[in-house]
Formats: structure tokens, sequence, C-alpha cells
């Protein structure tokens, strides 16, 4: 199987910490140099620290946030100018939970501007690149929310299925040069953003965060959390030349807790 990413440039969103820190490990460990981006520049210093160099690559980070469209989009376009990427994993912090109904407005445009916004000028910033190299991999991280929505997390179902819609999409358009769209759907992964969702929930229901740990639990085959490794290692094959033919789908790593059959 051929997944050696040796003279491969990823760029990884979200990867100071959990899923995205967790797939810029796989990605190093098949040979690829990794660019990690997220908002702090601390966390960032000491993720990159922390990527396997066995292959002879060079490891960098960028810190910024992607909620300033206009600052991303300068800092990936000069990232890409010296080194351009043909990996793009896609990834950031989820939105708050709450019920949809109540949301204020401003809470589903913060999340479009972070979830679909900051992707679109990745995406824009990368092609080229992408291009010239006729091999492109580009890989969303979502939710399983996209399969069956989530009570409670009514501002992130909503804008999810936005960037899911929008994916696909992109699959059609790209697949001729080379370049791969798809999203990877993490269930209840044991990183900080369901350590806050279980505080959240904990608060808000009166239970303890155990009790509703348990519940969450009570849903997913696997009966445990999963690890942001399990995640990455899905993440990673989709970046490989292995996953050339894999396009426009969305895989839940879930330990089975999605019920729908597609
Ligand atoms: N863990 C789960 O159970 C689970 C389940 C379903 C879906 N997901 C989704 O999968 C994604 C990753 O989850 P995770 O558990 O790895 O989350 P996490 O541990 O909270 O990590 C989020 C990462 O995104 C960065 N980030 C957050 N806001 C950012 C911003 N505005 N600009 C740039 N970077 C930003 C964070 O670093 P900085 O704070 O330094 O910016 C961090 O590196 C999220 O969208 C999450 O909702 C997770």
């Amino acid at each position: 199987m051929l997944l050696d990413l040796s003279g491969r440039h990823a760029l990884v969103c979200g990867a100071s910490q959990g899923i995205g820190h967790a797939s810029a490990i796989e990605l190093a460990e098949l040979g690829a140099s990794v660019t990690l981006l997220a908002r702090s520049a601390d966390a960032l210093k000491t993720a990159a620290e922390a990527l396997p160099r066995k292959h002879g690559q060079h490891h960098r980070w960028f810190a910024v946030d992607m909620l300033q469209t206009d600052k991303l989009r300068i800092a990936v376009t000069d990232i890409v100018a010296d080194h351009p990427a043909q990996i793009l994993i896609n990834n950031t912090g989820g939105p708050p939970g709450g019920l949809a109904h109540t949301a204020e407005t401003a809470a589903f445009e913060t999340a479009f501007r972070q979830q679909l916004l900051a992707g679109q000028t990745l995406v824009q910033a990368l092609l080229p690149g992408m291009r010239a190299a006729s091999y492109g991999r580009i890989v969303n991280v979502i939710s399983a929310s996209v399969k069956e929505p989530i009570a409670g997390l009514g501002v992130s179902n909503t804008v999810r299925a936005a960037v899911a819609a929008w994916a696909k999409t992109l699959s059609g358009e790209l697949a001729a040069d080379g370049i791969t769209v798809n999203n990877v759907l993490p269930g209840y992964t044991r990183t900080a953003r369901l350590d806050g969702l279980l505080a959240a929930q904990a608060g808000s229901s009166g239970r303890t965060e155990d009790e509703v740990a348990q519940a969450m639990l009570a849903t997913v085959p696997a009966r445990r959390f999963g690890k942001a490794s399990e995640v990455a290692a899905v993440i990673a094959f989709l970046s490989t030349p292995a996953a050339a033919y894999v396009n426009g789908v969305s895989i839940a790593v879930d330990g089975g807790r999605t019920r729908s059959l597609s």
C-alpha cells in the first residue's frame, strides 16, 4: 500500500492539541513535513517539537486565528509561497453547545466564519500548489452530527452540514486535478473539546461529569471514548497516495455510534 508522504508538505489546522495534533504526528510519521496552525504560539511551538523527524523533514508552525479570514489568507498565502502544500487538514475548534432555537444569530455567523469561510480561504490558497503537483488531499474534520444531528449542539449541527455540502461540491470540482476532498467525522473523542462538553452538560443538567460521560457511552457500541490518534489514523490514510480513489466521502470514526446506513 502506498502510504509514503516523503517530500509532501501538509498544512494542519487546529494542530496545537487534540485531533489536529494527533493528525500532524501521523502525517509526520509517514514522512510529510508539517506546518501547524492554531492561535496559541506557545502550544504550537511545543506541539511542533513533538513531531517525528525520522525522514529528515522540517516542521513549522504559525499562530493565526481562523476567525480572522483576511489575516488567515495573508498568512497561508505567505506559507505556501515558500513551501507549497499538497495536503490540507481543515480542522479547528468546535462551536459552543446550546439549543438551535435560542442561539444568537451572531453565533451562527461566527461558526460559519470559523468552520466554512476559513476552509474556503485555505483551499483557495493551497489549490495552485496542489494543481502544480497533480496531488491534493483535503480532509475536513467535521462531526458525526452531519449524519445524525446531536441534541444540544444546535449551531454546530447547522454549520457542519454546510461544511459537508461544501466539501462534497468541491470533491466533484477538483477530482480531475488529482485532488480529493473527504471528511472525517469524529465521534466522542477524548480531547479538551470533549472535556469541555462534559463539563458544560454537567453544569446545565445538574448531573456529575461521570454521569454525563456514562450516558454518552451508552450510545457507543464500543463502550469507550475514542482516542485522538484513532481519528488521526483515518485522516492520515486519506492523505496518502493509497487513498487516491476515495473522494467525496464522510467517514465516521465513532466506535459505531452512528446508526444510519449512509
Ligand atoms: N473531541 C470530540 O469528541 C469531537 C467530536 C466531534 C467533532 N469534533 C470536532 O473535531 C474538531 C477537533 O476537535 P478536538 O477535540 O481536537 O478539539 P480541541 O482539542 O478543542 O482542539 C481544537 C484545536 O483548534 C484550535 N483552534 C480553536 N479555535 C481556533 C481558531 N479560532 N483559530 C485557529 N485555531 C483554533 C485550538 O488551538 P488554539 O486554541 O490555540 O487556537 C486547537 O489546536 C472540532 O471541530 C470538534 O468540534 C470533536
